[in-house]
């Protein structure tokens, strides 16, 4: 892959409230986020960190966004009573469709979202045509559209709806038949366009993006914000909340505790616990 360095962050952070120094707490559908929490831990090696995977009630980018809105509110229901006072959403699809309302039910916490780089991926085009790989709820909500609108007008941007492709990653098949069929299907398309950029709209997608590399013509770069995610979450936070001890990581789920361990290890480079939880 080839990184994008030092591109404008492209995550939304409209509104946030200074966060204090606290737990910090980070979700996703599932395994997508560690990408963003490997970041963050990078970037902050002295904080709390409390990962939420919502594998219980995922996929989400597959499903209606009532569902989304509706899960999004627990989990972080859940993490506030935890003692978070600054929460990344590390999934583009709960950002789409719930980032708002997230916001309207919490004045006191400061949430950092996670949207496709469409924004760094337009400035970084040298043909002005990229294609955003994501899922078909993200990229079917009105903020993507306005997200296009705004930072992409003299561009072509070309979605591409991955159905199935996170909830086959998740299932911990990042090298499986089934996740190398999707890739066949949603890569051979961008390969006969005239684009030189491809955005990395699902924080799973990371997780598979050699395999993507793989299928496309060479010099086409892609584009994943997980480190800028982090950088942003980081600006938002009281100074003292980056000193102090040791940091640590604590790993929750709602689905299989054995898949998001095995995942963190090969995401993290950590031998972490895995706590189950019903929310
Ligand atoms: N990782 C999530 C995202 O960034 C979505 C995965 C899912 O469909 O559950 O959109």
């Amino acid at each position: 892959m080839t990184p994008l360095a030092d591109q404008p962050a492209p995550q939304d952070t409209t509104a946030a409230p200074p966060a204090a120094a606290s737990l910090i707490g980070v979700f996703d559908s599932g395994v997508g986020g560690l990408s963003v929490l490997r970041a963050l831990h990078r970037q902050l090696p002295h904080a709390p960190l409390l990962y939420v995977a919502d594998a219980g009630h995922a996929p989400y980018g597959d499903r209606d966004a009532a569902h989304v809105r509706e899960r999004s509110e627990r989990v972080v229901d859940h993490l506030v009573d935890q003692g978070a006072r600054l929460i990344v959403i590390a999934c583009n699809t709960a950002t789409a469709r719930a980032v708002d309302a997230l916001r309207a039910h919490h004045p006191g916490v400061a949430f950092v979202g996670v949207e496709p780089g469409v924004k760094p991926a337009a400035r970084a085009s040298a043909r002005h045509a990229i294609a955003v790989m994501a899922t078909p709820s993200t990229l079917a909500s009105a903020r993507y559209a306005d997200l296009v609108a705004r930072h992409a007008p003299d561009c072509r941007v070309h979605p591409v709806p991955c159905s199935g492709l996170a909830a086959a990653i998740e299932r911990g098949e990042a090298g499986s038949a089934e996740v190398d069929r999707l890739l066949d299907l949603y890569c051979a398309p961008l390969a006969a366009m005239d684009i030189d950029t491809v955005v990395l709209g699902c924080t799973h997608y990371p997780f598979v993006a050699e395999r993507i590399a793989a299928r496309l013509p060479p010099g086409i770069q892609l584009l994943d914000t997980a480190d800028a995610v982090a950088r942003r979450a980081v600006d938002l936070l009281a100074p003292q909340a980056a000193d102090g001890d040791a940091g640590s990581i604590v790993l929750q789920t709602t689905g299989e505790p054995e898949l998001l361990a095995r995942m963190a290890l090969i995401g993290l480079g950590q031998a972490l616990p895995v706590q189950r939880i019903q929310i």
